[in-house]
């Protein structure tokens, strides 16, 4: 902090220790956003085995709608919450976030009808649409660019968590068929967030964006320790100067990385990821296994999924985003590639090593989805748009991702019926193949790089920030 000109010292200095501590507490309550997507998305599973003893004669299509119907408020979410988060602030958008989880998931748990039920489920939805774009955007406003890849995918950590957590909390009270306290208790960490946003301070970035430099200069007093406040306050302004409104998606630069958010948003859902965290259980009791190895074999493909995101959070900032991006989804094809022969060679029902076999390659695939594009995804929506534009940016991305999402949940089970288990996971291995030809060529590294330089590329030519070196 060697800068000429700080109008009004903080009192007193922080210490490296202190700073640190402020910025992995912060990104950790925010993260609470990601928790209560994953649980809220993954324990719907369980929780519909159970409903239809309060609310009888429920048909599939019924139990379908209560668990498509939240991608949809998900992705309305996303679009209201980044406007939101530019007019107003992360900050109130983030305890806004919490607010319409806290009074959805008790709807949902106190629901005297299907119809509110369903009701409940869109509530949710929208907080969770909500909470996967703003979590990823506070945090890397928030974190020094040293370690913003490992803070950002907190945010993953916490998805696949709150997604385990889901698992293991079905299958805990199923012989309860408690399926109201399955969703009520994520009124918990729904407040724990809300309690602990109203202690954290609003993203520095979007103060300065909004003229406010001097509350931003303090915040920032808070979470760097390194670097020159100045020149960070005076990055943003000057990037915030430049462009007017949302418009600016036309200039052509800009336009070329929503198309890469765009396309990083479809590719992370129709490579099959949701298929299988909301189906395996399904898929591998219709091949042959029992009940409760299926929903055993579950939870290892949930807890590999969590490992491999600490994983990827330790590399991040190390290797780059690029090389765990790209190992990441040469696994995901391999994993399908096993999981398809399987099916090919020992048909639809699989006896014996074959189950095993089919389970592994599914181990490899969530693990590899874990180690590469299930963070690199949201970390660089985070990092490759325009301060003016960044919460409206992610939104389109963050919809995209969510629109995807409901086009594969909803289709899935027709499509293994159409052309097969071997033909739809060959299906998924030829679009992870197709996604990674993309990334090899458009995906930009932003290892270690402010968001102010990563933003100067994009004045240069199209393409060109993909040479930027790792
Ligand atoms: C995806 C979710 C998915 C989850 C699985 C996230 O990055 O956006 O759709 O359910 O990862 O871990």
């Amino acid at each position: 902090m060697t800068s000429t000109h700080q109008p009004e010292p903080p009192a007193a200095r922080l210490s490296s220790g202190t700073i640190h501590r402020h910025v992995v507490w912060g990104a950790a309550i925010t993260a609470l956003g990601g928790l209560l997507f994953g649980y809220d998305t993954g324990v719907i599973s369980g929780a519909l085995l159970f409903i239809g003893k309060d609310f009888h004669g429920l048909t599939s299509f019924d139990k379908e709608l209560l668990t498509s119907i939240l991608l949809i408020g998900a992705l309305i979410g996303a679009l209201a919450a980044g406007r939101i988060a530019d007019r107003v602030g992360r900050r109130p958008t983030v305890l806004g976030t919490a607010a319409l989880f806290v009074a959805g998931v008790m709807l949902a748990a106190f629901s005297p009808s299907y119809g509110i039920l369903v009701g409940a489920r869109v509530v949710i939805g929208l907080a969770v649409g909500s909470a996967s774009m703003v979590v990823p955007l506070y945090i890397g406003e928030v974190a020094p660019p040293r370690i913003r890849g490992a803070l950002v995918s907190f945010n993953q950590l916490a998805i696949t968590s709150g997604i385990l957590a889901s698992y293991l909390v079905d299958y805990g009270l199923a012989s309860t068929r408690n399926w109201r306290l399955m969703f009520g208790l994520a009124a918990i960490p729904a407040i724990l967030m809300f309690a602990g946003m109203l202690f954290q301070h609003e993203s520095p970035h979007w103060l300065i964006a909004q003229g406010r430099e001097d509350e931003a200069r303090k915040v920032l007093h808070r979470v760097r320790d390194e670097g020159d406040i100045d020149a960070e306050i005076a990055g943003v302004r000057e990037l915030s100067a430049r462009q007017s409104s949302f418009r600016e998606v036309l200039n052509p630069t800009v336009r070329h990385v929503m198309i890469i958010g765009v396309a990083l948003a479809v590719f992370q859902q129709i490579t099959g990821i949701n298929t299988i965290i909301y189906y395996a259980p399904t898929l591998l009791a219709s091949a042959g296994l029992g009940n409760s190895a299926a929903l055993l074999a579950n939870v290892v493909n949930g807890a590999v999924n969590v490992l491999m995101t600490i994983v990827a959070i330790r590399l991040l900032d190390r290797t780059g985003r690029r090389p765990l991006l790209l190992g990441g989804t040469t696994g995901m094809a391999a994993g399908m590639i096993v999981v398809a022969l399987t099916f090919l060679i020992g048909g639809s029902h699989l006896h014996g090593g074959a189950a095993y076999i089919a389970i592994a390659g599914l181990l490899i695939y969530t693990g590899s989805f874990a180690i590469g594009l299930g963070p690199v995804f949201w970390l660089l929506i985070s990092e490759i748009y325009p301060v003016k534009i960044r919460g409206q940016a992610m939104s389109v991305a963050t919809m995209a991702n969510w629109g995807a999402n409901f086009v594969v949940t909803i289709s899935f089970l027709t499509l293994l019926s159409a052309i097969g288990n071997a033909g739809t996971f060959f299906l998924f291995a030829g679009l992870s193949i197709v996604a990674l030809a993309y990334f090899q060529r458009q995906v930009p590294e932003t290892k270690n790089r402010s968001l102010e330089d990563i933003e100067r590329d994009l004045d240069l030519p199209s393409g060109a920030m993909s040479d930027a070196p790792a």
